[in-house]
């Protein structure tokens, strides 16, 4: 039997805990208001972003495995033999696993997340699956530079980025992450992304404002979070969530507004809100295909394939990686 994985390679620079407390004062004192979307994903968080995933109205996962299913084959083409899988932001494996079945080349395989707890756990069910494959997870933001594990050395390089995570960076941080990702990855890598597309507002609104309210509840936390772990006092009742279709800007845009003037308390300041007052929590943006290619072509990256689900509502990419 694999000897459980005790721990990831770790890359951390700074102390988590006092950048959020950091990040809080300062989106909260900005005008407008904002507060990153990274902060989403305490354990909570991670939970109703679980729950929100299985949502009829959010079809973002359930169109992106129907391309992997039905298309895996063809992307396993993107493995030569032997190549290391190297997924930036892991959450759940369900996703790498149906390329893992259909591509026996995979000898490694390289989750990036910054939650240890999930890494490790996730590891050892997949270790205890494919006891052949040489699972190395590394607890890094796969945002910054990292260095690739010296044992996934001599593979070819595969990224995978599922889920459309690349929509919830602003396009010059979207542009900046394939540029980081193919100097990380190395010449002649490929990378499969997914990424959501532009449509119809109505499709767009629904999955963004589900009637279990799961969505508004995701937004939410991020309140709750600052109560448990700076201080806060935010009365959960006194926000709305919501959810728009900014079409200038091609983008689902979260906000939380205040339904009343009120004075909150979090990480020891006061902060001030005005009634429909709004923190801007996050932008999921949403592309065409050759806007998408455009972008990546721009970041040294070569479009060769690409597939959309039978409805067309969302594409995975496979891109190379030209550049240096
Ligand atoms: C993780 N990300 C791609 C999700 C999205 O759709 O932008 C996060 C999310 N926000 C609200 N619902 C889901």
């Amino acid at each position: 039997m694999a000897a459980p994985i005790e721990a990831a390679v770790r890359y951390e620079d700074a102390d988590t805990d006092t950048s959020f407390a950091r990040d809080v004062i300062a989106g909260l004192s900005a005008r407008p208001k904002r507060l990153s979307p990274k902060y989403f994903y305490d354990e909570t968080g991670a939970q109703l972003f679980d729950q929100i995933t299985a949502l009829p109205e959010y079809y973002l996962t359930r169109c992106e495995l129907e391309i992997l299913r039905e298309r895996a084959r063809d992307i396993a083409q993107f493995f030569p033999a032997p190549s290391a899988l190297v997924e930036f932001g892991s959450g759940s494996s369900k996703k790498m696993r149906i390329l893992l079945a259909a591509a026996p080349t995979i000898a490694a395989y390289v989750p990036v997340d910054i939650s240890s707890q999930m890494l490790v756990q996730e590891a050892q069910e997949l270790r205890r699956d494919h006891p052949r494959l040489a699972v190395l997870p590394v607890e890094a933001d796969f945002t910054k530079p990292f260095t690739l594990p010296a044992a996934a050395a001599g593979m070819a390089h595969t990224g995978f980025f599922p889920g459309s995570t690349i929509g919830n960076f602003e396009p010059h941080e979207a542009g900046a992450f394939l540029r980081h990702a193919g100097r990380m990855l190395g010449r002649h890598a490929t990378l499969i992304i997914g990424v959501d597309l532009v449509k119809e507002v109505s499709i767009l609104h629904a999955a963004y404002n589900d009637q279990a309210g799961l969505t508004a509840k995701f937004n939410l936390n991020l309140l709750a979070r600052i109560n448990r772990e700076l201080d806060g006092d935010f009365d959960l009742e006194a926000f709305n969530h919501r959810a728009f279709y900014n079409s200038e800007h091609h983008r689902i845009e979260m906000h939380l507004v205040s339904k009343v003037r009120q004075h909150v308390r979090a990480a020891g300041r006061t902060f001030d809100f005005a009634a429909e007052e709004s923190i801007h929590t996050e932008n999921s943006y949403k592309y065409t295909l050759e806007h998408f290619m455009t972008l990546a072509r721009g970041a040294g990256w070569t479009p060769v394939a690409v597939w959309t689900d039978s409805g067309k509502n969302f594409s995975v990419h496979a891109l190379a990686f030209q550049g240096r």
